[in-house]
């Protein structure tokens, strides 16, 4: 692979006590073309804008596809990703649904390997910090005709990362009018224009004073099936309940492995339909101890309350919360502290 590294490192102006999600870059960035039926010129290079023609088809029908994961400094100063594979996976099955040529396993792992490693001082110890990871595809090809290009452009940007939510409260709007995905859709896959879609619910449910919406099935608007930017769990009484995966629903990795580790602290946590009215009862009747939210960027993410048509409904605070426990155990396997789940972890090298 060609490797360009940069003259002069940015890190200097960074404030990594202070780092609002997502908007600053780290040094190196990894290209690869798609051309003749194939992906070709690796390479890592400083971070920088690039080159593309306004008809590129990714500019007017959205032909894109992402992936996020997060890397991680453990005490002995390895760096660590967290269930790589999954991630490798899924975005190869967004690409495929969306018509984009797949990605050899051994380019997104050379690439990822060569820019952690150009960027490592990017990467800061202590549990809460990590570097986060936005593999993409998009179709670079200028052409504006209506189906499927033959020119894409795979590149690999990181940002330094602390928490998504800084300190504030949580609170989620079940969404009744918008959908965000349908049977048959591309719901399953992290294609960008789900989250366009989803920006302007979101911009609504803002002004009233929540940080996400809540979507339901898209017919009935009656089944919970994930939220915004994570998947969600519902403790009710004993049961931890998240909805189950179908072609609507993003299958998270924290939301897998969350259920994993839940079994192993011996848990009864359960995939299965969970409706707006049985929240709305167990509500009621007191038996909703907890809802927290999963995903990588938000972790576990506790939420505080949500909101149905116009009312707002807040979860007891007193009742113990394990999501904080949850949380604890999956930061202590990814940053390689316990032993437990070490199969998950992926030291770069
Ligand atoms: C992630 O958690 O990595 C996501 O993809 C959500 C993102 C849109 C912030």
């Amino acid at each position: 692979m060609n490797i360009t590294l940069s003259k002069k490192s940015k890190i200097k102006n960074v404030d990594f006590n202070n780092l609002p999600f997502g908007k600053i870059f780290s040094d190196h960035m990894f290209v690869c073309d798609y051309f003749n039926g194939k992906w070709n010129d690796e390479r890592i290079i400083p971070y920088s804008d690039i080159k593309i023609s306004p008809s590129a088809r990714v500019f007017h029908y959205g032909q894109a596809i992402f992936e996020g994961m997060k890397a991680f400094k453990s005490n002995d100063d390895n760096i660590l990703l967290f269930r790589p594979d999954e991630n490798f996976k899924r975005f190869n099955l967004s690409s495929k649904r969306l018509a984009i040529p797949e990605i050899p396993k051994n380019i997104f792992f050379s690439g990822l390997n060569e820019l952690l490693k150009a960027d490592q001082k990017w990467i800061k110890k202590g549990i809460g910090n990590s570097l986060y990871i936005r593999p993409f595809v998009i179709a670079s090809e200028e052409s504006i005709n209506a189906s499927e290009a033959d020119f894409y452009k795979f590149m690999i940007i990181c940002t330094p990362a602390k928490s998504y939510y800084e300190n504030q409260e949580i609170w989620v709007k079940i969404e009744e009018r918008y959908s965000r995905a349908a049977k048959g859709g591309v719901g399953f896959a992290k294609a960008s224009g789900n989250y366009a879609a989803q920006f302007y619910p979101t911009k609504v449910a803002k002004n009233e004073g929540f940080q996400q919406i809540i979507w339901t099935d898209s017919n009935y608007h009656d089944k919970i099936e994930e939220a915004g930017t994570m998947n969600l769990f519902f403790r009710i009484n004993k049961e931890l309940i998240t909805s189950p995966i179908n072609d609507s629903i993003l299958d998270g990795i924290t939301r897998k492995s969350i259920i994993d580790i839940s079994k192993s602290m011996g848990l009864d946590v359960i995939e299965r339909e969970i409706t707006v009215s049985e929240l709305l009862s167990s509500h009621e009747s007191g038996e909703l101890k907890e809802i927290f939210g999963t995903g990588t960027a938000v972790a576990v993410l506790p939420i505080n309350g949500f909101g149905y048509r116009d009312k707002k409904f807040l979860i007891n605070p007193k009742s113990n919360k394990i999501s904080i426990d949850l949380k604890n155990k999956l930061q202590n396997i990814q940053y390689g502290i316990t032993e437990s789940f070490s199969e998950w972890q992926y030291k770069v090298s």
